[in-house]
């Protein structure tokens, strides 16, 4: 009926060309731009792929606990306590908006608005 040796050959030639892209990027990962992280600390709340991972998260369970719940702290993994803002702790460590939360959402366009209302020191210093 068909060439079964041909559709296999089509097979692979359709999956190394739409791969294609991928390979292209491979290695390059590396070349976009990094977070500054803090020099003066060397630990987060949590651990580096935590926060990687769920910091989205986490904030916004921060802003329900403390908004809405009238909690005021945060006790990570390791027993230690965070007061749980995002000034007066997230940026205090991260001091710069734009060297490390758009480092990253800019390349992936995410754009989080909490901007409107909260400070991130450095820009405030650019602003004034
Ligand atoms: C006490 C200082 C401090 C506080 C407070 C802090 N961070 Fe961090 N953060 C760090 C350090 C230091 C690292 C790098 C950790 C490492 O290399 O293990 C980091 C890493 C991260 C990373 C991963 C970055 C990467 O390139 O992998 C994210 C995301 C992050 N922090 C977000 C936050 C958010 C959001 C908050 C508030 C909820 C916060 N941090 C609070 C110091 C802090
Ligand atoms: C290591 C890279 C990295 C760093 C640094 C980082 N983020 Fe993110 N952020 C992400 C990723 C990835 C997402 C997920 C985007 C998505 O799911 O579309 C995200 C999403 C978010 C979201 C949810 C946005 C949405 O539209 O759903 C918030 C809020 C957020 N980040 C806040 C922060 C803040 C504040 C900082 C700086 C203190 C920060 N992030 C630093 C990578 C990072
Ligand atoms: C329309 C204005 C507005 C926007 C946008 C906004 N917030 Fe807030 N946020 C507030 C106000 C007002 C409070 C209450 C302030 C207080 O209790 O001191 C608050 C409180 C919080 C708190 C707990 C208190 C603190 O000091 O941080 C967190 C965490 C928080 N917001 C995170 C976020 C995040 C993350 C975003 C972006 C995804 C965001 N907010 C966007 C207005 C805003």
């Amino acid at each position: 009926m068909y060439n079964s040796d041909k559709v296999i050959v089509g097979i692979i030639i359709f999956i190394l060309f739409f791969a294609m892209p991928f390979w292209l990027n491979f290695g390059k990962a590396k070349a976009l731009p990094k977070p500054e992280l803090p020099s003066d600390t060397k630990e987060c709340v949590e651990s580096r792929e935590y926060m990687r991972a769920f910091h989205m998260k986490m904030l916004l369970d921060w802003r329900d606990k403390k908004v809405r719940e009238g909690q005021v702290y945060y006790i990570n993994s390791q027993g230690k306590f965070f007061k749980m803002s995002l000034q007066n702790t997230c940026m205090k460590c991260h001091k710069s908006m734009e060297k490390f939360c758009d480092r990253c959402h800019t390349t992936i366009s995410a754009h989080p608005d909490c901007w409107r209302c909260h400070i991130a020191p450095e820009e405030v210093k650019k602003w004034q």
